[in-house]
């Protein structure tokens, strides 16, 4: 028999095991702390895209902070994100235990999953979860008019498989929020060099970062997107909270073009 769509909601789990990523207001609970804020500037983190009666596709949901304000728009989310069993792609430095290391990430994903649907039980969300890898969407969750990935694409070793992977289910607009990472005079020097590629994170010097790989400069994003049918886009600067200090960020808009 062919594995569910969605996962079915699950019971809140207690407070003392969750862990969020996001800050969120939630009913019954007042305020939880995570480690973004996007509360003040969550419609320019979305690209300032009009959400009400689309079908949303939220990739890598995590705390679910973006697939409940979408819902608040008026959206039909699906919040994805991944299994249990699964694991985000680490950087495997020689040396790392990664077994150890795999094992740990999953504890955290599961205290992160539980926090999603505690705040899914406190907003009495009609959000839908579906689990799996973004290197391969089922294609039954499509079609969607919309797919968002907010800072997602930095932490995947291939980026532009995720991206074509969405872009297969996704009929009008698809929607990209990564950080700034390098320093203002860095990405100056990328642009003056005028190849926009992807610059590598990980240094076995440092065995550090080990769970981000890439900066991708708004430019490459732009291309990728140009590449799988959003021939209209649009870039805009923004910033949100990172424990508490403000953080550049960008967002990349691509629409389809309208059929002939
Ligand atoms: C940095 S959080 C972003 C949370 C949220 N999208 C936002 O904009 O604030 C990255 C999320 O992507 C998920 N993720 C990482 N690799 C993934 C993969 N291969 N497939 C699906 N989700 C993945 C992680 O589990 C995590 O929830």
């Amino acid at each position: 028999m062919a594995a569910p769509l969605f996962v079915p909601p699950q019971p809140a789990a207690d407070l003392a095991e969750c862990y969020f990523y996001h800050t969120m207001e939630l009913p019954g609970h007042g305020i939880v702390e995570g480690e973004w804020d996007l509360r003040p500037n969550i419609d320019a983190y979305l690209g300032g895209v009009e959400f009400s009666g689309r079908r949303v596709l939220e990739i890598g949901t995590a705390s679910g902070c973006v697939a409940f304000h979408l819902e608040r728009q008026g959206a039909e989310v699906i919040a994805f994100d991944l299994a249990a069993d699964q694991c985000t792609d680490v950087v495997p430095f020689r040396g790392d235990d990664l077994e150890v290391r795999t094992a740990r990430v999953r504890q955290h994903l599961q205290r992160i999953r539980n926090g999603f649907w505690l705040a899914h039980a406190a907003h009495g969300s009609k959000v839908k979860r579906a689990e799996g890898t973004v290197y391969a969407i089922p294609e039954a969750l499509g079609p969607v008019d919309v797919t968002t990935f907010g800072s997602v694409l930095l932490h995947l070793r291939d980026p532009f498989l995720a991206l074509a992977s969405a872009a297969r289910l996704t009929r009008q607009t698809l929607v990209v929020t990564e950080l700034l990472q390098l320093r203002t005079w860095q990405r100056w020097l990328l642009r003056l060099s005028g190849t926009h590629g992807p610059v590598w994170l990980p240094d076995a010097r440092t065995g550090e970062p080990k769970h981000s790989w890439w900066y991708l400069p708004p430019e490459l994003v732009t291309r990728w997107l140009n590449i799988l049918g959003f021939a209209r886009t649009t870039v805009a600067h923004h910033t949100q909270l990172f424990l508490g200090k403000p953080n550049q960020l960008y967002t990349v808009v691509g629409e389809r073009a309208p059929a002939k």
